[in-house]
């Protein structure tokens, strides 16, 4: 080989090298004591002095380029090693999956039960104003009951928008804009300006039912819900129903379940009282109608607001309302 194709041997090699002992061998091969090059330096010593002046600078030009080509690519290998290697091919493990949230699992589930009852699915804002949470609900300014639904106010000094307390509210809504007869649930977030303890949070859920039709009564909620809890529990609950009092409702009425926690004998579910209450309901008091427009001697209906996370407590056994908001991941693996 000649100077030159010696050069041309080790681009070609050098090119093809990708770690350090494969330079190592480049290196003996291009630049070490028996290489073709040391060859070409032991015979040009025996040349002579003519020769020599011919053919040095080329030697020493051919060499200083083997050695500027070994010295870069050491300095490629050394960068790459350095850097931290990671390997493109090796497979990932597999993806942490989430799931739902227990309180969406219910709602689901809950919606599901109502849609196959042959009831719309409607939502309404979050903020609310003054009139539709309370006004129109019968709820007048300085009325007693609006202590119950300790009001989160956007701008307290001008009490007009508020936090929703409850879901009543787009009750108003979907009659203000829809004719009877009429069979919509409800579901959102409400929210209220409250002490929390084991079965009350700032923050929760109800799922709003409203029926209007020239005929709806009583006896039609009665066996509506049983059947509802029936579904969603999958099995026969005991459900108590007792008087209670809505100024949007007339009669109202809470209704209760018999605790699954403690088959009633009193746990901390239920506070000691065997049941849990999961609703109020009602039959819609003729002033709402009024509020609407609509005749109040030609329509009725009942209405009723469901606490999600209560209902979720019953179905799970959860004993603390506070969980749901925890993020308390030991809580939310177990659904
Ligand atoms: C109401 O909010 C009425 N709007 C319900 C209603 C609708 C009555 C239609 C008549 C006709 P109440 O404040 O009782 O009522 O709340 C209804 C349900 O929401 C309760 O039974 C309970 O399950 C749930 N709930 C109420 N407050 C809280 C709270 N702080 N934390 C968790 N759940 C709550």
């Amino acid at each position: 080989m000649n100077l030159e194709e010696i050069l041309e041997q080790g681009k070609k090699e050098i090119k093809e090298i990708i770690e350090a002992s494969g330079l190592e061998k480049w290196r003996v091969k291009f630049l070490g004591r028996k290489s073709a090059l040391a060859q070409w330096g032991k015979q040009f010593e025996k040349m002579p002095l003519d020769k020599r002046r011919e053919i040095g600078p080329l030697y020493n030009q051919i060499k200083s380029e083997l050695q500027k080509l070994y010295e870069e690519k050491l300095k490629s290998i050394e960068n790459f090693s350095s850097e931290e290697f990671f390997d493109y091919s090796v497979k990932s493990p597999p993806a942490i999956k989430g799931h739902l949230h227990p309180a969406t699992l219910v709602l689901e589930e809950v919606t599901k039960v109502f849609e196959k009852m042959g009831f719309e699915i409607v939502f309404g804002p979050e903020i609310e104003d003054d009139y539709h949470n309370f006004e129109a609900l019968n709820i007048l300014k300085d009325h007693p009951a609006r202590d119950r639904w300790d009001t989160l106010w956007l701008k307290p000094e001008n009490k007009n928008l508020l936090l929703r307390t409850h879901t009543s509210p787009v009750q108003i809504r979907y009659l203000e804009t829809h004719q009877p007869p009429i069979k919509m649930i409800t579901p959102g977030r409400c929210f209220r300006h409250e002490a929390t303890d084991s079965t009350h949070e700032m923050q929760f859920h109800q799922i709003e039912g409203l029926v209007v039709s020239e005929n709806a009564s009583l006896a039609n909620f009665k066996y509506l819900i049983e059947t509802a809890i029936e579904a969603i529990f999958k099995k026969k609950l005991k459900i108590r129903i007792v008087p209670d009092y809505f100024p949007f409702v007339s009669p109202g009425l809470e209704i209760d379940i018999n605790c699954l926690k403690c088959q009633g004998r009193g746990c901390r579910l239920c506070g000691g009282k065997g049941w849990l209450e999961i609703m109020g309901a009602g039959m819609v008091h003729p002033k709402v109608f009024e509020n609407v427009g609509y005749d109040k001697n030609k329509y009725q209906g009942f209405a009723f607001g469901l606490g999600l996370e209560r209902l979720a407590m019953l179905k799970y056994g959860i004993n603390d309302i506070r969980l749901f908001h925890s993020s308390d991941l030991r809580f939310l693996k177990q659904f």
